[in-house]
């Protein structure tokens, strides 16, 4: 794929959205799979569903279908993003980030990332909200290699600061006001869909790594290329593999988790959205 035609596409995507959506928000908002729902319908709310988007990756049969939705949220004119597409789920790089791309022509200018993780801090606790300060990606592909989409970003970004100080001391505030506290630490992304073995969270836990989960760092990464300031919250929905004799992760106390734990965000978020 050059880079011209991934402009393209982009393009007439963006450009689609634009004759269906009254207004052009700058907030971005993706939550990761079962952690939406709580959220509730926008205000003035317009969604799209992915099917209708030209170009947008459509999800796999495991994930549900999804929706760009439109509207304002505690003030706020945003754009939410319910659910995701994973590298595990054998998705280019390009596809994963193909819809951060189009919020940034959208107008977007701050996108805020969920996920579930695992915790490999074992000061962490189950149902912890934590703010991801940094990476480290062991997925064996990144979404810039290749022909540089120069219109979108330089050839050689930085990733300093990519999870914005700015924007962790706003989301600390805003757990204050809701009565929430938020940890913070460092989030490896690794390819999945295996949940990790003992030996691996051992070495992760040994190179800095304070949570463990399979997506968000290409979307990061594509999102600092084009200049959006981001915000990254992972909800701990289990010990990482070997980090509690009893750890061993299942796809259902994921799940279980973050329905309990989704009401929660919900809050925090129509907390934060009004500091933005
Ligand atoms: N490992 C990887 N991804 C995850 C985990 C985990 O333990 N928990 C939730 N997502």
């Amino acid at each position: 794929m050059d880079a011209q035609q991934e402009w393209e596409k982009l393009q007439a995507a963006a450009s689609f959205l634009r004759g269906r959506v009254p207004e052009s928000p700058k907030i971005g908002l993706v939550m990761g799979s079962g952690l939406s729902a709580a959220l509730g319908p926008l205000d003035r709310e317009t969604s799209v569903p992915w099917g209708e988007i030209p170009h947008f990756p459509q999800p796999t049969v495991e994930g549900h279908a999804g929706e760009l939705t439109f509207g304002t949220l505690a003030g706020k004119s945003l754009v939410v993003q319910r659910g995701r597409v994973h590298y595990y789920e054998g998705r280019s790089m390009r596809e994963i980030v193909f819809p951060v791309r189009l919020l940034k022509l959208l107008g977007v200018e701050i996108l805020v990332l969920t996920n579930a993780a695992g915790a490999i801090n074992d000061a962490f606790s189950v149902g912890d909200f934590v703010l991801i300060t940094d990476h480290i990606n062991t997925i064996p592909d990144n979404p810039l290699r290749g022909p540089n989409l120069d219109a979108l970003g330089p050839r050689f970004p930085n990733l300093n600061d990519a999870y914005s100080p700015r924007l962790r001391g706003l989301a600390h505030e805003a757990a204050r006001e809701v009565g929430l506290t938020l940890r913070e630490g460092v989030y490896v992304a690794t390819p999945g869909p295996m949940y990790e073995t003992p030996a691996e969270i051992q070495a992760y836990k040994r190179l800095g790594a304070d949570l463990v989960g399979m997506s968000t760092v290409p979307e990061v990464i594509a999102a600092r290329h084009c200049g959006l300031e981001v915000l990254g919250i992972s909800c701990v929905t289990n010990y990482a593999a070997g980090i509690r004799p009893e750890a061993r992760p299942t796809h259902e106390e994921v799940l279980e988790v973050t329905q309990q734990r989704e009401q929660d965000l919900a809050k925090l978020l129509r907390a934060l959205l009004p500091r933005l």
